[in-house]
């Protein structure tokens, strides 16, 4: 039993932990995997999941025997999926090397099952076709559910009852958004542990995917330089920044139902703040590591309505070409008061951060694309140097900035003397600029992460009492703002977003980045 997870601690493994434990023991050679992507003819199974997928194989990184099957009410036969498939691969691993044989082999193993998301039939029809594939072999089974949460437990349902694996492993990769609110997100977690135990529910928030983020540990533990600095003692505020250059054209419908403090700041940049702000774990396990994430989340101030600014973009004329409000969209109801930008300070009542303000800002439709973190850290005591820098004393503190997307980069800002013989000071930057550093390109998020749940590492997935904390933190602020029906500061397309954002930083005496 020794790799069961939790191995002695664990007196009674589950079924699924046998199941793990049975196929680790075969020879891999003879055990195989089938992919099923629920959703297959969405937008996001399209762009993001195939394409993954592919880079995947494209690596090596997939086994020897594995068969992808797209399932969705969508008419479609094998070749036609193969078709709308291939639109969306590319060979971005290495553009010198032509893959076209590598994506016809790929091709080969895609196959399509059309069939409702609630009809046992369906799924047991989809069954027959995978046994047929797997032929005879220990199978592992991956589901993605890329579909509407409305229909995730339905989905759910049909695949433990009527499609799982009976010898191997099951694993269901579960979309966001995980529910509205703190009821909502129970009442999903509830229904999905009716059908699949905690550990075969991987919970995706692709930003723990990406690049950067996952580095944040490394640059932290890793570096003697950072982890004694990482406390209220020397950083005087952290920002969590996430902006877009676009609207939610074409996703309104989606968007006006969640807002963007569901959409990327309860999931996506609490998620990197856990990681920001946890102690170091026990070890790099994924349970060590998501009970660190919890704790500290589980340490913070539930949102207050005053900490908190909220936007919508307007449409704006630019060099001739408009813009379009965010009401212009048809599938946004008429009047919809849904924030489109955030901003909010959030604090984390433990003896590291105590006092530390957390700024988020989060919007759709800025001047530009990015994410990233920014630490700020407390004037140098004393005056030897500061007065050089005139009233202008934010310019003499150091920053450390970790950009996560786009243009990947670590940079961290230190004064320094101008050359020559005066006594001059300037800014300087420390910069790893990864494009430069590394000649290979970046994994997109969601390949490490299929990766990781066909090897059911869980540590960049979302466990449920994280997903509690998080939704405590969040949900009070919500309601009030729905209630109150709290109208939001008015930007234009294109813009750096309300003016408000600012007034709430300089409250606890910070200045964005
Ligand atoms: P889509 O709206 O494209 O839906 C995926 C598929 O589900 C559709 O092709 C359709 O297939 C089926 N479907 C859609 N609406 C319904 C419905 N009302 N009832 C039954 N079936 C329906 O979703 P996305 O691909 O954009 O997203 C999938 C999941 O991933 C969602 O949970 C979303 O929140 C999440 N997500 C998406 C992102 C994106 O960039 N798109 C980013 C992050 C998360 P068919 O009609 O053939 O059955
Ligand atoms: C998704 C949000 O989770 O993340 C979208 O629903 C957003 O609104 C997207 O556009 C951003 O992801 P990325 O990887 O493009 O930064």
């Amino acid at each position: 039993f020794k790799k069961l997870k939790g191995g002695l601690l664990s007196p009674v493994p589950s079924t699924q932990e046998f199941k793990e434990a049975a196929s680790f023991d075969v020879n891999k050679d003879e055990s195989t995997v089938s992919i099923t992507v629920v959703g297959a003819s969405g937008d996001l199974a399209k762009k993001k999941i195939f394409p993954a997928l592919f880079a995947l194989y494209y690596e090596g990184c997939l086994p020897k025997h594995f068969t992808i099957f797209g399932y969705a009410r969508s008419k479609m036969t094998d070749a036609e999926l193969r078709n709308m498939v291939s639109k969306t691969l590319t060979c971005r691993i290495d553009k010198r090397e032509n893959c076209g044989e590598k994506m016809d082999q790929f091709l080969k193993r895609c196959f399509y099952h059309s069939g409702q998301y609630d009809s046992l039939e369906n799924f047991a029809e989809l069954d027959k076709k995978l046994k047929e594939h797997e032929g005879g072999r220990v199978s592992n089974r991956l589901f993605y559910l890329s579909i509407p949460p409305n229909i995730f437990i339905d989905a759910v349902k049909c695949t433990s009852s009527s499609a799982s694996s009976s010898i191997g492993w099951t694993r269901v990769i579960v979309e966001k958004p995980f529910g509205r609110d703190s009821d909502s997100s129970a009442a999903l977690t509830k229904a999905l542990k009716q059908y699949l135990e905690e550990d075969q529910i991987f919970r995706i928030d692709h930003y723990l995917g990406k690049e950067l983020v996952e580095n944040l540990s490394v640059l932290r533990f890793s570096n003697l330089i950072f982890e004694p600095l990482w406390s209220r003692r020397y950083i005087r505020n952290v920002q969590l920044i996430f902006s877009e250059d676009f609207g939610t054209e074409g996703r309104g419908g989606y968007f006006d139902n969640y807002g963007i403090i569901r959409d990327i700041m309860q999931n996506h940049l609490l998620q990197i703040l856990a990681l920001f702000a946890m102690e170091t774990p026990v070890s790099l396990d994924a349970e060590d590591i998501r009970n660190e994430k919890v704790k500290v989340l589980r340490s913070m101030r539930p949102l207050q309505l005053e900490d908190v600014v909220v936007g919508q973009y307007n449409s704006h004329t630019k060099g001739g070409v408009t813009y379009p409000a965010y009401i212009d969209d048809s599938t946004v109801p008429k009047g919809s008061l849904t924030p489109t930008f955030a901003a909010a300070a959030l604090f984390i009542d433990n003896a590291r951060w105590d006092g530390v303000p957390f700024l988020m800002k989060a919007g759709k439709a800025l001047h530009k694309k990015r994410a990233e973190i920014r630490v700020q850290f407390r004037h140098v005591p004393g005056s030897l140097y500061n007065q050089d820098f005139g009233n202008d004393l934010d310019l003499a503190t150091n920053e450390l900035v970790i950009r996560v997307q786009p243009d990947e980069a670590i940079d961290l800002k230190i004064n320094n003397k101008v050359p020559g013989l005066g006594m001059r000071l300037d800014r300087s930057n420390l910069n790893l600029l990864y494009a430069a550093r590394y000649s290979k390109e970046i994994p997109d998020a969601y390949e490490r992460l299929l990766l990781d749940a066909i090897e059911g590492e869980r540590r960049l997935f979302i466990r449920s009492d994280e997903l509690d904390a998080a939704w405590a933190l969040f949900t009070p602020v919500l309601k009030e703002l729905e209630e109150k029906n709290v109208i939001p500061e008015y930007y234009p397309y294109g813009s750096r977003g309300p003016v408000g954002a600012h007034y709430l930083a300089a409250r606890y005496n910070v200045r964005w980045g």
